[in-house]
């Protein structure tokens, strides 16, 4: 009954579904491609996941847990009075893809699955993924693909490109939460070899919208500096989901700013609307994007490989869609990066790609 692909990443869920006839497609669960990968523990035991937890969240934010794969090397969860293990923390995500799937599927189950996981997970990481995938009620087979691998095999397939044995892509995936760059290498036998890799743990996406919410304020705090400060700092329901409304009002600004050049920030009141550029946004975190850059410049030092010897440099992860990113390793590298159709979808993609064989991971076409 076909082969689902999950990327239950830090900030957002993305499965991908390869059931034999159609080309794989991604599996929209609640009408979108992305799902968050949050949990919400109600008291009766029932775990909420994606936007329902976050909606949940602004009733009550100690009962939930927006990024269970941060957790990853934790027991348990505690989410309000609930020890939840982080394996079913993981599983309540997964079993809610499960259920968008058997729809597609009319009823049915996928055979088998492919899970990715980041190049730096050990087996005792890889072991609770396995772990939630059974608890998620996943029968078939499982494979664990790591991420980068999964974004080589991907690159590999786009229309133009080619992975011939002994030569390296790059990968630089910038997500929501973080930036992970890897240079993966395609092996005579048709496998794939991770030459180095590294990362950032605080630099993404939400570093974008902090940034852009922070220069929000200062066109608009003046106004009622003590509303504003309320903002920030909520202490009731009604303050909680005013701020939650901002944050995802200036989330979408910066969205927007990646297609169009400007764009508004829909203020509450008594605050007047926002307008903003792209070049504005791109002055705000130029120098933090700068990090990540730098980086990828010293990981493809290390692996010994000039940027121009590389079959390309694959740019996934949804805020690899700021055209500033494409950019700035341009400007730095010397080299185009390959922007993907779906940035964020690309992983999961990716993982259909590969198969598990006793060593290493062979590319399929
Ligand atoms: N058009 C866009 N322009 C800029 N950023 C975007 C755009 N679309 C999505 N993003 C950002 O992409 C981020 C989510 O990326 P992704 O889904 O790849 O996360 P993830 O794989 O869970 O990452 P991580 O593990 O780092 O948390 C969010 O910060 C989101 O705002
Ligand atoms: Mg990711």
């Amino acid at each position: 009954m076909g082969v689902l692909s999950v990327d239950l990443d830090v900030s957002n869920t993305v499965a991908v579904l390869a059931d034999g006839t159609t080309p794989p497609r991604v599996v929209d669960v609640d009408g979108a491609a992305t799902m968050p990968s949050a949990v919400f523990a109600e008291d009766t035991g029932v775990l909420l996941v994606g936007r329902d937890a976050e909606r949940k969240a602004r009733l009550d934010p100690t009962r939930f847990e927006p990024n269970p794969k941060r957790r990853i090397d934790e027991p348990h969860l505690a989410l309000g009075d609930q020890a939840v293990p982080v394996s079913e923390a993981l599983a309540a995500v997964l079993r809610r893809v499960l259920a968008a799937v058997s729809r597609q599927l009319g009823g049915g189950q996928p055979g088998d699955a492919r899970l990715t996981h980041p190049a730096q997970w050990g087996p005792d990481r890889c072991a609770v993924l396995r772990t939630a995938a059974r608890q998620a009620g996943i029968v078939g087979t499982v494979t664990l693909v790591p991420e980068p691998v999964a974004a080589a095999a991907h690159f590999a397939a786009l229309p133009g490109r080619i992975l011939a044995p002994g030569q390296a892509v790059a990968v630089y995936d910038l997500g929501g939460g973080t930036v992970d760059i890897a240079v993966v290498a395609a092996d005579q036998g048709g496998g794939f070899r991770v030459l180095a890799k590294n990362g950032l743990a605080d630099l993404g996406g939400v570093d974008v919208d902090e940034a852009l919410l922070v220069h929000v304020g200062r066109q608009v705090s003046h106004t009622d500096p003590r509303r504003w400060q309320a903002l920030l700092r909520p202490t009731s329901t009604a303050e909680r989901r005013a701020r939650r409304m901002l944050q995802d009002d200036v989330k979408a600004a910066k969205e927007a700013l990646s297609r169009h050049q400007r764009t508004q920030v829909l203020m509450p009141e008594p605050f007047a609307d926002v307008h903003l550029t792209r070049a504005e946004l791109e002055a705000l975190v130029r120098p933090a994007m700068l990090r990540g850059v730098e980086l990828m410049a010293h990981t493809l030092r290390t692996a010994g490989l000039a940027p121009q010897h590389l079959a390309g440099i694959a740019l996934v992860g949804g805020s690899s869609r700021l055209p500033l990113i494409g950019g700035m390793i341009t400007q730095m590298l010397g080299v185009v990066p390959a922007s993907m159709d779906q940035p964020e979808a690309a992983v999961a993609f990716g993982a259909l790609r590969v198969s598990d064989r006793r060593r290493g991971f062979a590319a399929r076409r």
